[in-house]
Protein backbone atom coordinates (compact mmCIF):
# COMPACT_ATOMS: atom_id res chain seq x y z
CA UNK A 1 0.00 0.00 0.00
CA UNK A 2 0.97 3.02 -0.80
CA UNK A 3 -0.01 5.58 1.80
CA UNK A 4 1.34 9.43 2.09
CA UNK A 5 0.07 12.11 5.19
CA UNK A 6 0.15 15.89 3.74
CA UNK A 7 -0.24 18.64 6.51
CA UNK A 8 -0.33 22.43 6.32
CA UNK A 9 1.45 23.70 9.81
CA UNK A 10 2.58 26.87 10.63
CA UNK A 11 3.59 26.10 14.01
CA UNK A 12 4.14 22.94 14.21
CA UNK A 13 1.29 21.05 15.98
CA UNK A 14 0.12 19.45 12.48
CA UNK A 15 2.87 18.22 11.70
CA UNK A 16 3.53 16.35 14.73
CA UNK A 17 0.27 14.56 13.95
CA UNK A 18 1.06 13.80 11.09
CA UNK A 19 4.13 12.26 11.63
CA UNK A 20 2.27 10.09 14.61
CA UNK A 21 -0.46 9.18 11.83
CA UNK A 22 2.39 7.79 9.29
CA UNK A 23 4.37 5.77 11.96
CA UNK A 24 1.30 4.25 12.94
CA UNK A 25 0.38 3.88 9.05
CA UNK A 26 3.58 1.92 9.07
CA UNK A 27 4.76 0.33 5.56
CA UNK A 28 7.31 3.41 4.78
CA UNK A 29 4.04 5.90 5.32
CA UNK A 30 5.83 9.04 5.37
CA UNK A 31 4.95 12.49 6.83
CA UNK A 32 5.23 14.96 3.66
CA UNK A 33 4.70 19.26 3.56
CA UNK A 34 2.59 20.63 0.92
CA UNK A 35 5.37 20.91 -1.43
CA UNK A 36 7.02 17.92 -0.87
CA UNK A 37 3.50 15.98 -1.73
CA UNK A 38 4.53 16.52 -5.23
CA UNK A 39 2.08 15.43 -8.35
CA UNK A 40 4.89 12.83 -8.51
CA UNK A 41 4.59 12.03 -5.38
CA UNK A 42 0.61 11.29 -5.56
CA UNK A 43 1.00 9.13 -8.54
CA UNK A 44 -0.62 5.57 -7.46
CA UNK A 45 -1.42 6.65 -3.93
CA UNK A 46 -3.83 4.31 -2.38
CA UNK A 47 -4.41 6.25 1.11
CA UNK A 48 -3.72 10.07 1.39
CA UNK A 49 -4.45 11.46 5.10
CA UNK A 50 -4.37 15.52 4.63
CA UNK A 51 -4.22 17.54 7.47
CA UNK A 52 -4.25 21.40 8.39
CA UNK A 53 -5.17 23.56 11.15
CA UNK A 54 -7.76 25.50 11.80
CA UNK A 55 -7.31 29.08 11.28
CA UNK A 56 -10.15 31.79 12.03
CA UNK A 57 -12.67 28.88 12.13
CA UNK A 58 -11.53 27.11 8.70
CA UNK A 59 -9.27 25.31 6.84
CA UNK A 60 -6.35 28.34 6.36
CA UNK A 61 -7.06 30.84 3.64
CA UNK A 62 -3.95 32.50 1.89
CA UNK A 63 -5.27 36.03 2.75
CA UNK A 64 -5.09 34.65 6.41
CA UNK A 65 -1.77 33.30 5.94
CA UNK A 66 -0.69 36.62 4.83
CA UNK A 67 -2.09 38.77 7.47
CA UNK A 68 -0.85 35.94 10.28
CA UNK A 69 3.08 36.96 8.65
CA UNK A 70 2.79 40.36 8.32
CA UNK A 71 1.62 40.58 12.27
CA UNK A 72 4.90 41.20 14.67
CA UNK A 73 4.81 38.05 16.85
CA UNK A 74 6.87 36.01 18.90
CA UNK A 75 5.75 32.74 18.15
CA UNK A 76 6.69 33.44 14.14
CA UNK A 77 4.90 31.02 11.80
CA UNK A 78 6.88 29.28 8.96
CA UNK A 79 4.77 30.13 5.84
CA UNK A 80 7.75 28.51 3.68
CA UNK A 81 4.89 25.89 2.53
CA UNK A 82 2.12 26.11 0.07
CA UNK A 83 -1.48 26.16 2.21
CA UNK A 84 -3.35 23.22 2.04
CA UNK A 85 -6.15 24.87 0.18
CA UNK A 86 -3.27 25.25 -2.74
CA UNK A 87 -2.34 22.23 -2.47
CA UNK A 88 -5.81 20.67 -2.92
CA UNK A 89 -6.03 23.12 -6.24
CA UNK A 90 -3.20 21.29 -7.71
CA UNK A 91 -3.88 17.68 -6.27
CA UNK A 92 -3.86 15.24 -9.21
CA UNK A 93 -6.82 13.18 -10.18
CA UNK A 94 -6.62 10.01 -7.58
CA UNK A 95 -8.78 7.11 -7.14
CA UNK A 96 -7.44 6.37 -3.77
CA UNK A 97 -9.00 6.60 -0.37
CA UNK A 98 -8.93 9.48 2.11
CA UNK A 99 -9.11 10.73 5.42
CA UNK A 100 -8.59 14.29 7.02
CA UNK A 101 -7.60 15.58 10.28
CA UNK A 102 -7.10 18.92 11.93
CA UNK A 103 -5.40 20.60 15.01
CA UNK A 104 -7.57 22.73 17.02
CA UNK A 105 -8.78 24.17 20.25
CA UNK A 106 -11.38 22.07 21.57
CA UNK A 107 -14.20 25.12 22.23
CA UNK A 108 -13.72 26.75 18.69
CA UNK A 109 -16.88 26.66 16.26
CA UNK A 110 -15.90 25.93 12.52
CA UNK A 111 -12.77 23.53 11.02
CA UNK A 112 -10.97 23.01 8.39
CA UNK A 113 -11.23 19.13 7.59
CA UNK A 114 -14.79 19.56 5.32
CA UNK A 115 -12.62 21.59 2.64
CA UNK A 116 -10.50 18.93 2.61
CA UNK A 117 -12.35 16.02 2.25
CA UNK A 118 -13.97 18.62 -0.36
CA UNK A 119 -11.18 18.79 -1.90
CA UNK A 120 -9.97 15.17 -2.57
CA UNK A 121 -13.66 14.10 -2.93
CA UNK A 122 -13.20 16.62 -5.77
CA UNK A 123 -10.00 14.65 -8.03
CA UNK A 124 -11.53 11.02 -7.07
CA UNK A 125 -10.57 9.93 -3.88
CA UNK A 126 -12.99 8.09 -1.51
CA UNK A 127 -13.36 8.29 2.40
CA UNK A 128 -11.90 5.93 4.31
CA UNK A 129 -13.11 7.07 7.55
CA UNK A 130 -14.72 10.44 9.27
CA UNK A 131 -12.52 12.89 9.94
CA UNK A 132 -10.17 13.15 13.30
CA UNK A 133 -10.14 16.61 15.30
CA UNK A 134 -6.41 16.98 17.76
CA UNK A 135 -6.51 19.08 20.21
CA UNK A 136 -4.22 22.09 21.67
CA UNK A 137 -4.08 23.81 24.58
CA UNK A 138 -3.02 26.86 23.71
CA UNK A 139 -3.49 29.35 21.15
CA UNK A 140 -0.46 28.08 19.18
CA UNK A 141 0.06 24.82 20.99
CA UNK A 142 1.20 22.93 22.50
CA UNK A 143 -0.58 19.70 21.54
CA UNK A 144 -2.39 18.05 24.80
CA UNK A 145 -1.19 15.53 25.98
CA UNK A 146 -1.60 12.36 24.56
CA UNK A 147 -2.57 13.56 21.48
CA UNK A 148 0.38 11.57 19.70
CA UNK A 149 -0.81 8.92 20.72
CA UNK A 150 -4.59 9.00 19.85
CA UNK A 151 -2.87 9.78 16.12
CA UNK A 152 -0.67 6.80 16.18
CA UNK A 153 -3.54 4.68 16.76
CA UNK A 154 -5.80 6.42 14.53
CA UNK A 155 -2.95 5.80 11.95
CA UNK A 156 -3.17 2.04 12.85
CA UNK A 157 -6.68 1.70 12.09
CA UNK A 158 -6.30 3.39 9.21
CA UNK A 159 -3.99 0.70 7.66
CA UNK A 160 -6.17 -1.86 9.20
CA UNK A 161 -9.31 -0.75 7.23
CA UNK A 162 -6.76 -0.23 3.91
CA UNK A 163 -6.41 -4.45 4.45
CA UNK A 164 -10.38 -5.00 4.24
CA UNK A 165 -10.27 -2.44 1.25
CA UNK A 166 -7.70 -4.25 -1.09
CA UNK A 167 -8.89 -7.72 0.36
CA UNK A 168 -12.39 -6.52 -1.02
CA UNK A 169 -10.95 -5.67 -4.66
CA UNK A 170 -8.75 -8.60 -5.10
C1 LIG B 1 -4.16 33.42 14.38
C2 LIG B 1 -4.72 32.13 14.92
C3 LIG B 1 -6.05 31.80 14.68
C4 LIG B 1 -6.58 30.61 15.19
N1 LIG B 1 -7.89 30.32 14.96
C5 LIG B 1 -8.43 29.18 15.48
C6 LIG B 1 -9.81 28.87 15.29
O1 LIG B 1 -10.57 29.61 14.67
N2 LIG B 1 -10.26 27.70 15.81
C7 LIG B 1 -9.45 26.83 16.49
O2 LIG B 1 -9.93 25.80 16.93
N3 LIG B 1 -8.13 27.10 16.68
C8 LIG B 1 -7.61 28.24 16.20
N4 LIG B 1 -6.27 28.51 16.38
C9 LIG B 1 -5.41 27.49 17.03
C10 LIG B 1 -4.69 26.63 15.95
O3 LIG B 1 -5.64 25.90 15.19
C11 LIG B 1 -3.74 25.64 16.60
O4 LIG B 1 -2.71 26.28 17.28
C12 LIG B 1 -3.15 24.69 15.56
O5 LIG B 1 -2.71 23.53 16.19
C13 LIG B 1 -1.99 25.30 14.79
O6 LIG B 1 -1.47 24.31 13.96
P1 LIG B 1 0.04 24.32 13.41
O7 LIG B 1 0.93 24.41 14.62
O8 LIG B 1 0.19 23.05 12.71
O9 LIG B 1 0.13 25.50 12.53
C14 LIG B 1 -5.74 29.71 15.93
C15 LIG B 1 -4.41 30.05 16.15
C16 LIG B 1 -3.89 31.24 15.67
C17 LIG B 1 -2.46 31.57 15.95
Amino acid sequence: MKAVVVYESLWGNTARIARAVAEGLGSGAQALSTDEASPDVMKDVDLVVAGAPVLGFSLPTDKMRESIGASPSTTPPDLSHPSMRSWLDSVPKGSGRFAAFETRIWWSPGGATKGIERGLARVGYEPLDHAHRFMVTGRYGPLREGETDLARTWGADLAKAMDGVTSETV
